[in-house]
C-alpha cells in the first residue's frame, strides 16, 4: 500500500526550509501531498493561485509530490486523500506549543492520522515565510533562504528588495 503523507500549511511563500521537508519527507513516505490551506479570513501576501503555482515550479523536479489545495478540516482532507500521516516540520522551540496543540487536537478529530514531526536542517532552524517577508519588506537580502524563483516574486512585490535594501 502507498504510504502518503500531507504536508500542509500557508506556504505564503514557500521557503528553501519548506522544500527541505519535502525533500526529507520523500525518504518516508512514497507519496508527499503539499496541500495549501484555503483560508479567506487570513490576509496573505500572495494569493493562492501563485502560492500553488511557486510551489509546483519549485517542486517540479521531485518525484512522489504533488501540489494541492484545501480547504475545512485536515484530517478530513487527509482521510479523503488516503493519507495516514500529516507531516510538519519543527524549527526553534518556539514552534512546539503551537505544533503540539494542533498535533493533539488533530488526534483527537482522527486517530488513524499520524503527525509526524521532522527536524528542520540547522540551516533552516530561522528561516520562516514570515521573517522573510518582513526583511524583504524594506530591502533585507533574503538570497538563499527561498528559490530563486520565489526571490524574483519577492522582489515584484517590494521595489526595495530589488535595489538592495538600505
Ligand atoms: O503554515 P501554517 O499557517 O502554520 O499552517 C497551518 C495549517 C494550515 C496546517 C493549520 O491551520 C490547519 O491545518 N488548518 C486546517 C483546519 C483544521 O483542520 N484545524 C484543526 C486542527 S488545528
Amino acid at each position: 500500500m502507498e504510504r502518503i503523507a500531507i504536508y500542509p500549511g500557508s506556504f505564503d511563500p514557500v521557503t528553501n526550509g519548506h522544500l527541505d521537508i519535502v525533500r526529507r519527507g520523500l525518504k518516508l513516505f512514497d507519496r508527499v501531498v503539499v496541500a495549501i490551506l484555503i483560508n479567506p479570513k487570513k490576509q496573505f501576501l500572495f494569493p493562492l493561485e501563485d502560492r500553488l503555482e511557486m510551489l509546483r515550479t519549485c517542486l517540479q523536479d521531485f518525484s512522489g509530490v504533488e501540489v494541492d489545495a484545501f480547504d475545512g478540516l485536515l484530517v478530513d482532507y487527509a482521510s479523503r486523500r488516503g493519507a495516514t500521516a500529516i507531516l510538519r516540520g519543527l524549527r526553534a522551540l518556539s514552534d512546539f506549543e503551537y505544533e503540539f496543540q494542533m498535533a493533539l487536537m488533530n488526534r483527537r478529530l482522527d486517530r488513524e492520522i499520524q503527525t509526524v514531526f521532522l527536524m528542520t536542517g540547522m540551516r533552516w532552524i530561522y528561516t520562516s515565510s514570515s521573517i522573510i517577508k518582513e526583511a524583504a519588506q524594506f530591502g533585507g537580502d533574503v538570497q538563499g533562504m527561498v528559490p530563486p524563483m520565489v526571490l524574483d516574486r519577492l522582489r515584484g512585490k517590494f521595489p526595495a528588495l530589488d535595489r538592495g535594501g538600505r
